[in-house]
């Protein structure tokens, strides 16, 4: 399904980066792992900002496009086609990790959230912004399937070595693409991995 939605010259979630993300960019530390990147806003954008990102996502069209992208932008970014259902990075190897709109069943992102949360290095960040279940009732964007969708309490759950530094569930209005746009309900939630 991804890779027919993103078989186009339009970018699906335009070239800007996600705005969350934007706000908290620097608080990131390097190297970053961007999982659902799509087609690269998001990892262009901190490689931008200088750095080292790498991309995972299952459509291959998709990083293809985030590939071009960071060439239009003259900036480098890592890219690897995986299934965030069975992924597993290295233990202890990104200083960040974002996920900004990756919406799994929540048993699969459970596991996601187990092993991102090992692979961060102690003191590394964990920041992530999706759709909370609330948005169901809003029709703006993201999965029709409750079980996809967040909960702040979840969120706050799944990320059990990180001090968190922000956890929010609110309104706010979505403009990045044309399936994302509109009033919408999401959770944001930016963690520091505790040092021991
Ligand atoms: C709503 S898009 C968000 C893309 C990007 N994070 C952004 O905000 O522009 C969701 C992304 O999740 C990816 N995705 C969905 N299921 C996946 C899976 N099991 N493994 C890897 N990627 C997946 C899709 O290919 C798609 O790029």
């Amino acid at each position: 399904m991804w890779d027919q939605r993103y078989a186009t010259d339009e970018f699906m979630y335009g070239t800007e980066p996600n705005t969350f993300l934007a706000e908290h960019a620097q608080r990131l530390v390097g190297p970053v792992l961007s999982l659902a990147e799509g087609e690269g806003r998001n990892a262009v954008y901190l490689a931008s900002l200088g750095l080292d990102v790498l991309g995972v996502d299952s459509s291959a069209v998709g990083l293809a496009k985030a590939q071009r992208l960071a060439a239009a932008n003259g900036t480098t970014i890592q890219t690897e086609v995986v299934d965030l259902t069975r992924y597993t990075p290295p233990p202890q190897a990104f200083g960040s990790v974002i996920s900004i709109f990756a919406h799994l069943p929540s048993e699969d992102r459970k596991r996601l959230h187990r092993v991102v949360e090992n692979a961060l290095k102690p003191g590394g960040i964990m920041l992530l912004e999706g759709y909370s279940q609330a948005q169901l009732a809003y029709g703006t964007g993201g999965p029709k399937d409750l079980n996809m969708l967040l909960t702040r309490a979840d969120i706050e759950s799944e990320f059990p070595h990180c001090e968190i530094l922000l956890s929010r569930e609110i309104e706010r209005e979505v403009i990045e693409g044309q399936l994302h746009t509109g009033m919408a309900s999401v959770v944001q939630f930016v963690g520091r991995k505790r040092e021991r």
